[in-house]
């Protein structure tokens, strides 16, 4: 297991390189001084997680496929998968630090508090969600499921992005009022802003690449299972931003700042 969080962790080079070198192709010809920062963009925004949420493209896929080993290309096109989801992961979350008034991430400062970058993290957070439609026609543009992965790619997205608009406007900072708690709404928070794509996103392109039909009823059953999983786990997620050691999460926390007492 160790092993395989090293040729997954390896392999983030090869997907930077390949991002990196298109742009010195004449089709974007991008000048240094924006070929740079989109390379320091791509370091410090999309390593440094805990890659379960890649990793786990890979475990289920494995179990899917059985006893049997997986191809050299199927075990890269898991990786590819995996790194797709930290990727959205990234773009999600230097946009949640610069909303949520974050300081620091990962143990280190959020991308937008680094210096010079300022809301030009804005545009960093749409390239990096750029990067995963690359990689996704790259690598699987001539797959039957491509369609789907596609499909499915932006559905997640849509979803989390609704989560995040429901976290962000129900108890802006400056108006703050208990009455208006409610668990029905801090659930749908939870399930839409993380549980979908944490948790249901990584099983459902696995689900994709072994030959499953989108409209199986295997989706709806991981979904259903899945769903709880994530909203566990940011449950957990809020009671560490108030309770646990900056040191050990890697960021302060911002919700009681934020108004966001139930969030
Ligand atoms: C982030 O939620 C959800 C997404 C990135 C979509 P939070 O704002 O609660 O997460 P942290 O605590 O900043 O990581
Ligand atoms: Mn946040
Ligand atoms: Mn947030």
């Amino acid at each position: 297991m160790a092993a395989e969080r090293e040729a997954f962790v390896a392999f983030f080079d090869q997907l930077k390189a390949d991002i990196l070198s298109d742009l010195k192709t004449p089709a974007f010809r991008l000048p240094e001084n924006a070929f740079d920062w989109f390379s320091r963009s791509l370091e410090h925004n999309v390593q440094g997680g805990k890659m379960n949420r890649g990793l786990s493209v890979i475990d289920t896929y494995r179990s899917l496929v059985g006893e049997r080993e997986l191809t050299k290309i199927e075990l890269e096109r898991t990786y590819v998968l995996g790194w797709c989801v930290e990727w959205l992961q990234a773009f999600f979350l230097v946009s949640d630090d610069i909303m949520d008034g974050s300081v620091t991430r990962r143990g280190a400062p959020c991308w937008y508090k680094m210096p010079e970058v300022g809301m030009v993290a804005i545009n960093d957070a749409f390239l990096l969600e750029s990067c995963i439609y690359r990689f996704l026609k790259k690598h699987f543009g001539k797959e039957p499921y491509y369609v789907d992965l596609l499909d499915l790619m932006h559905e997640v997205t849509y979803q989390t992005e609704l989560g995040q608009l429901l976290d962000l406007i129900t108890a802006p900072e400056d108006n703050v009022d208990l009455a208006r708690f409610s668990m029905t709404k801090y659930r749908y928070i939870v399930e839409f802003k993380t549980a979908y794509y944490s948790f249901y996103l990584p099983v459902a392109l696995a689900l994709l690449m072994a030959g499953h039909k989108a409209d199986a009823p295997s989706f709806a059953t991981a979904r259903r299972i899945l769903l709880v999983m994530g909203e566990y786990f940011q449950i957990q997620d809020d009671y560490l931003d108030c309770f646990g050691d900056p040191a050990v999460i890697g960021k302060i926390g911002t919700d009681i700042k934020d108004n966001k007492w139930y969030a």
